[in-house]
């Protein structure tokens, strides 16, 4: 991103804020469907990675599905304009009344978390519903274990023999109508094997049970680099998944969340202090752990890069810490970097997912607004 536009776009709105290029989102988008162009495939958005309304008002535009786990998330995206028949509906707390209301509108599909949610469903559904059910494979995705999801201590899903048993009763549902299987293993996954391991032990249950499958959903997880260097390898993931998903022989849905926005959004905060004590050098920034928790709940590690001119300068090693009251308001520890001044500008990169949406009013900092850029239109505030 030109360094020229953050600017200017501070200037005009002060900080800290969130700044997402939609370019870029556009781009990710064509990309992923590219990527699956020998299959009958949709990408199913997942709106908890970032649920600002005029991206995916855009990504309405684009023709993309939507995978919700709330009703907050379901309403949103019907104001944002996806018709029913384009919601995956995910959650493992789903309501007797919101359940009515997917079944009411006729979702594309509802993603089972477990057989109780099934027999709830069964005693209500009045008309045709579309299921797919949640298969928790019981593989190590190797990420954070606050993000793993299909290891069979995680609460997500259920376990093959559960899935025959829930399938034995769709068979005898008068409305309830088998379309898929699903997982979801975890986030920020960046080896392919996990995912094989995963996908391959469906396979193996749908044509033990000679399923006849419209869909499976292969969840979502893609990992990004944050910096480390780590990411999914694309094309190792052809290599090794694509013969499984052909086996399936039906249409493919990919729940992407973090892949299509993570790296389209910055953060730009400002420096007001250059703490020096006996110890340690503390760079204090205007934007916290109230504004992005990422790092204080997972450790995870976003870099961290200056919005001023570098040359010239004497380095200094600090972390880089925010405003709020506890000690795990820490973006980075012995980061060494061009000594800035106060009131100069820092960008925190890879916030578009799990950024703005998982920020809250701790200490009663302000909310950081969310800014908007095209190319083609310039920057302006988001206005939900
Ligand atoms: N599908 C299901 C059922 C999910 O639970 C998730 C994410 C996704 C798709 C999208 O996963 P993605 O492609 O974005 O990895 N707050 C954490 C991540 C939590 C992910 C929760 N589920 C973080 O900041 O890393």
């Amino acid at each position: 991103m030109d360094s020229s536009i953050l600017l200017s776009a501070a200037e005009v709105f002060g900080t800290p804020f969130y700044f997402y290029d939609l370019d870029f989102i556009r781009d990710r988008v064509r990309k992923v469907y590219d990527f699956f162009n020998q299959f009958d495939f949709h990408l199913a958005y997942a709106v908890k990675a970032n649920f600002n309304f005029e991206i995916l008002s855009m990504l309405n535009e684009l023709g993309t599905m939507v995978d919700v786990v709330s009703f907050g998330e379901y309403e949103r995206v019907r104001k944002a304009g996806f018709t029913p028949e384009r919601i995956v509906v995910n959650g493992n707390c789903k309501s007797v009344g919101e359940l009515k209301k997917y079944v009411e509108d006729s979702v594309y599909c509802i993603n089972l978390d477990s057989l109780e949610e099934l027999l709830r469903l069964e005693s209500i559904a009045d008309r045709p519903v579309r299921v797919a059910i949640r298969v928790n494979p019981d593989v190590d995705p190797k990420t954070h274990h606050h993000i793993a999801t299909g290891l069979k201590e995680n609460k997500f899903g259920v376990d093959y023999d559960t899935a025959e048993r829930m399938i034995q009763i769709i068979s005898r549902s008068r409305f309830v109508r088998l379309v898929g299987l699903h997982c979801h293993i975890g986030s920020q996954i960046v080896e392919v094997d996990p995912y094989r391991q995963a996908f391959e032990s469906m396979r193996d249950f749908a044509s033990k049970l000679n399923l006849q499958l419209e869909l499976v959903n292969l969840g979502g997880g893609w990992g990004i680099d944050y910096g480390d260097g780590k990411q999914l390898d694309l094309e190792e993931y052809r290599r090794n998944v694509f013969p499984i998903l052909e086996d399936f022989n039906c249409r493919i849905v990919l729940e992407l969340g973090r892949w299509i926005v993570g790296p389209a959004g910055y953060l730009i905060s400002k420096v007001e202090y250059v703490k020096k004590t006996k110890n340690k050098n503390f760079i204090v920034i205007d934007a916290g752990m109230s504004h992005l928790i990422r790092p204080a709940l997972y450790g995870a590690k976003h870099r961290i890069e200056p919005l001023y001119e570098q040359k010239d300068r004497p380095t200094i090693v600090a972390d880089v810490v925010g405003p709020v009251c506890e000690s795990a308001d820490t973006f980075a520890k012995n980061l060494e970097l061009p000594e800035p001044q106060e009131g100069e500008l820092l960008i925190i990169r890879d916030v578009g997912a799990y950024g703005y949406v998982m920020s809250s009013h701790y200490n009663l900092l302000r909310r950081a607004p969310e800014i908007l850029y095209s190319k083609e239109t310039g920057f302006r505030v988001s206005s939900a």
